[in-house]
Formats: C-alpha cells, structure tokens, sequence
C-alpha cells in the first residue's frame, strides 16, 4: 500500500516565523511531512505548539516563511494571491472550530456559498448543496437559521459546506471543541465515514478520543514534529506494512 500511495501534501523544511516587534516567533521549525491522498490524520500537541499554522500552510491560508510545500506536485510556495484562493476554492474544506456560519443565512444558503464563489450556476449549486446537506444527515434542516439549531447541527452545516466542493482535503481545526461529548462523538462518525470514502482528512484535537478515529497522529511540540505514529486499521491484519510506513 506503501508504495502505491500516492503524496498529496508534501512540506520540505518549512519554516513559519511571526515578527511581533525586536521579536521573532518561530511556530514552525523546520517541518518535513509527506501525506498521501486519503489518509485520516490527527494533529495534537501543547497550545502554542503549531497546530493552527500548520493547517493554515496546508490549506493555503497562510504560506511558509521559507521551505517548500508541494500540494499534488504544484509548488504552492510560488503561487501568487490569486493563484492560491482559487486552490482554496477548489481543492481545501475547511471546518473551523466556531463553525463560521453566516447567521442570517439557511443551512442550505450556507452550504451553497463557496459553490457561488465558484461561479456554480443556481440549479446545479442548490442540488449539491442539498446533497451534502444529505450527506451530513441534515436534509430535515436545510431551511433553519443557524440559530434554530444545535451545535452539533451547525457543525454538521459547516463540514457539509467543506464538502460541497469535492475539495481534495478536508481540514478540521478543533471541530468537536464547542461540543458535548455526544454530539462531539457523532461528528466523529461522520467522520469516520467521510474517511472510509476515501477523503483525505487531517484533524487538529486536544482530545485523545478524538485522535484516536484517525489512522496517524502527528505530535507537535515547539514548532517542530515530536512524533508521527501510523496505526493499522482495526481487525485488517495491516500491522506489518504499517510499521513499515512508520519506519521508512
Ligand atoms: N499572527 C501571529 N503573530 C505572531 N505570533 C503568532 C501568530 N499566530 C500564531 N503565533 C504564535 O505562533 C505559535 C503557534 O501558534 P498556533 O496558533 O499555531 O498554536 P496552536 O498549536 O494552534 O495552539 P492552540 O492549541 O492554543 O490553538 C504560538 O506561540 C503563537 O503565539
Ligand atoms: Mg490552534
């Protein structure tokens, strides 16, 4: 499985530093990572540690004060603004851990708009809209305002908004924080099956339990990678080529 894997996400030696007066923060240092298309991957580590940064790089919200970082073999460290908010259109979901939702809009209207941001004709973008509404097991909600529903709803509202687009990588920072641990499990499973389709998934936690459903935890500490630990799947009988990945 190894070697037919084919990378998505590639950071060579990056680096992020913030200049806040005489000061330079360093919250990434040096980072090299690999991650093939459909991996589940849990990102964990102290507050502080680089979490939210390296998800920012990642989904092209931010770049990389020096160091390359290759999204499906295109060097995204040279694109331009222009250039990387049509990658973020196309290819990234996000779910942030406020959920982010126009409060003034329906479920629906908010799962539409990165599809109206795409240009996607009315007709078309309602009914994938309604899909992924599908998908989420929302469609009973698709005309409440944000307000007229749970938090785990309007979470729900929001991965389904990553998801209208196709996009290549789902990132997820925090995305059962504001919950209960209920609603924070079903987000989980929905996860979990969004995984089993073949999305490729990187979720930041604090929780174990939470790290736990993904199939590879990245530790951070200080801006650098601490750890990086592959699991196998449960009851697949993967254990050695699983531990080979991890070594090599
Ligand atoms: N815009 C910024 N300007 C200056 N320093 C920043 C900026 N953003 C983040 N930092 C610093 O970079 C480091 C990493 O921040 P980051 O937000 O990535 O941490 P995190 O691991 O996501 O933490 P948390 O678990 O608290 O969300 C921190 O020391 C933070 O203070
Ligand atoms: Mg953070």
């Amino acid at each position: 499985m190894t070697a037919l894997a084919v990378v998505l996400i590639r950071l060579i030696n990056v680096w992020r530093c913030y200049k806040v007066g005489a000061e330079t923060v360093e919250a990434l240092r040096d980072v090299s990572l690999e991650i093939a298309k459909g991996e589940y991957v849990a990102i964990m580590g102290p507050s502080g540690s680089g979490k939210s940064t390296l998800m920012n790089v990642i989904g092209c919200l931010d770049t990389p004060t020096s160091g390359i970082y290759e999204l499906d073999g295109v060097n995204v460290t040279e694109m331009d603004d222009d250039q990387l908010a049509e990658v973020r259109n196309r290819r990234i979901g996000f779910v942030f851990q406020t959920f982010n939702l126009l409060p003034r809009a329906t479920a629906l209207r908010n799962v539409e708009l990165p599809l109206i941001y795409a240009g996607v004709p009315a007709g078309a973008r309602r009914e994938r809209a309604r899909r992924a509404l599908e998908q989420v097991g929302l469609s009973h909600r698709a005309r409440h305002l944000p307000n007229e529903m749970s938090g785990g709803e309007r979470q729900r509202v929001a991965i389904a908004r990553a998801l209208v687009n196709n996009p290549s990588i789902l990132l997820a920072d925090e995305p059962t924080g504001n919950l209960d641990s209920k609603t924070g499990s079903e987000i989980m499973a929905l996860f979990d099956r969004l995984a089993e389709q073949g999305n490729t998934i990187i979720v930041v936690t604090h929780e174990e339990d939470v790290a736990k459903h993904a199939r590879r935890i990245i530790r951070l500490r200080d801006g650098r990678i601490a750890a990086d630990e592959r699991r196998p799947v449960a009851g697949s009988g993967t254990v050695g080529s699983a531990a080979r990945s991890a070594a090599g």
